[in-house]
């Protein structure tokens, strides 16, 4: 299962996922252009660009490092990319390479979307999350001050390259956060997956890498089968959203500052499951393995307090309010999920109580 494939017809791709990948990157980049714009931050260009480089030699690679952080999703940013590939000349025959998180590769992939209506793109994730989540499925973003990822478009990269040994250099924070991604996967697809998981939390948190090449090809494995299925997110390719909800949530009350992504996924796993135990969905023992499992891999499994209407409103504002109901992503046992908004502000109220 080394490489595995996203079956969208003319527009599937591969994901390669191995230690070393980056020292290899012309035999694992199809069809790639003389011409190459990568996009990173200096964080991560600072650790990976020049083996990037020395590996694509013999193409024109021009870096282009957007500053980091989430606040750098932005139009400005966007629009500083632009330029640059204005500047540098460059015409529709050329690539685009995202070399960094999911910041980086969602504006990046935004540009690729929208230059000439659309260059080559590439995707070659550094943290855990990108690697597990956002390279893969071709959502791209950027922000406006007024939502997170208001702004975007589907488009598929040509290739993903996932190098295990960026992730020795992720922060302790950053790495967990993608953790909580992986563990998403088990509960709403595949129970025989969670089982792994859960006997394997020491050898993740060690970072072992035969364990991180299972999960992360194992991870990338069902996002792809869900992205084939549903590739613009009418069905159950929303299953993904997980936690999501109740996640955003915490990250908007928290001014997106002192929770990661993950985090906020994690204690929104467990509201989500929470609701699921209370309304029949699941049985209180798989209730517990969930809050086992992620409490195991230390991340946070209690939300922050606010009160009900501040919840409602941050969660009436997030992208799955339909018919001004908010739709939940709840898991049904371990192994499956549904989207529902058949849930009463009691339910959503004594949960609340109960996981804050
Ligand atoms: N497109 C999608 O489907 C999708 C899915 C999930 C999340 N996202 C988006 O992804 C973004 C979050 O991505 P993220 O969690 O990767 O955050 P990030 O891109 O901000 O990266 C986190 C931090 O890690 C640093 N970093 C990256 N790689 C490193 C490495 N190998 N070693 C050391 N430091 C490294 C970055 O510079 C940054 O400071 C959000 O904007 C979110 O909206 C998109
Ligand atoms: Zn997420």
């Amino acid at each position: 299962m080394a490489n595995i494939h996203v079956e969208l017809g003319e527009r599937s791709y591969l994901i390669h996922v191995a230690s070393n990948n980056l020292q290899c990157l012309t035999s694992l980049l199809p069809d790639l252009k003389q011409s190459i714009l990568v996009v990173s931050n200096p964080t991560v260009s600072e650790l990976y660009f020049s083996q990037l480089r020395e590996s694509l030699s013999g193409h024109r690679v021009v870096l282009f490092n957007m500053e980091d952080g989430e606040q750098y999703k932005s139009l400005k940013s966007f629009e500083s990319v632009t330029n640059r590939l204005i500047e540098e000349g460059f015409s529709r025959d050329c690539a685009i390479i995202a070399l960094g998180g999911g910041v980086v590769g969602d504006l990046a992939g935004f540009v690729a979307a929208t230059y000439h209506r659309g260059v080559d793109f590439y995707q070659i994730p550094t943290t855990l999350l990108a690697q597990v989540d956002s390279s893969v499925g071709g959502k791209t973003a950027i922000n406006h001050p007024q939502g997170k990822n208001l702004i975007g478009a589907f488009y598929q990269p040509k290739a993903v390259v996932i190098d295990l040994n960026c992730l020795m250099t992720l922060n302790e924070r950053d790495y967990r956060s993608g953790l909580a991604e992986i563990v998403k996967y088990g509960i709403i697809y595949d129970a025989e997956f969670f089982c792994w998981l859960e006997k394997h939390t020491d050898k993740l948190s060690q970072r072992d890498e035969q364990t991180l090449q299972y999960a992360i090809q194992k991870s990338c494995q069902i996002k792809a089968e869900i992205v084939a299925q549903d590739e613009r997110e009418s069905g159950i390719r929303a299953w993904l959203n997980l936690g999501h909800t109740f996640g955003h949530a915490i990250e908007a009350a928290t001014e997106y500052g002192t929770w990661t992504h993950g985090e906020a996924v994690a204690a929104g796993t467990i509201i989500a499951s929470k609701l699921s135990e209370k309304t029949q969905r699941m049985s209180s023992s798989d209730f517990r393995r969930v809050l086992n499992l992620l409490s195991a891999l230390k991340l946070p499994i209690k939300a922050p307090h606010m009160p009900l209407a501040n919840w409602l409103s941050y969660m009436q504002r997030d992208k799955k309010v339909k018919d001004n109901r908010i739709n939940f992503v709840l898991p049904v046992g371990i192994g499956r999920a549904e989207v529902t908004n058949a849930t009463t502000d009691e339910e959503i109220a004594a949960v609340l109580t109960e996981c804050c």
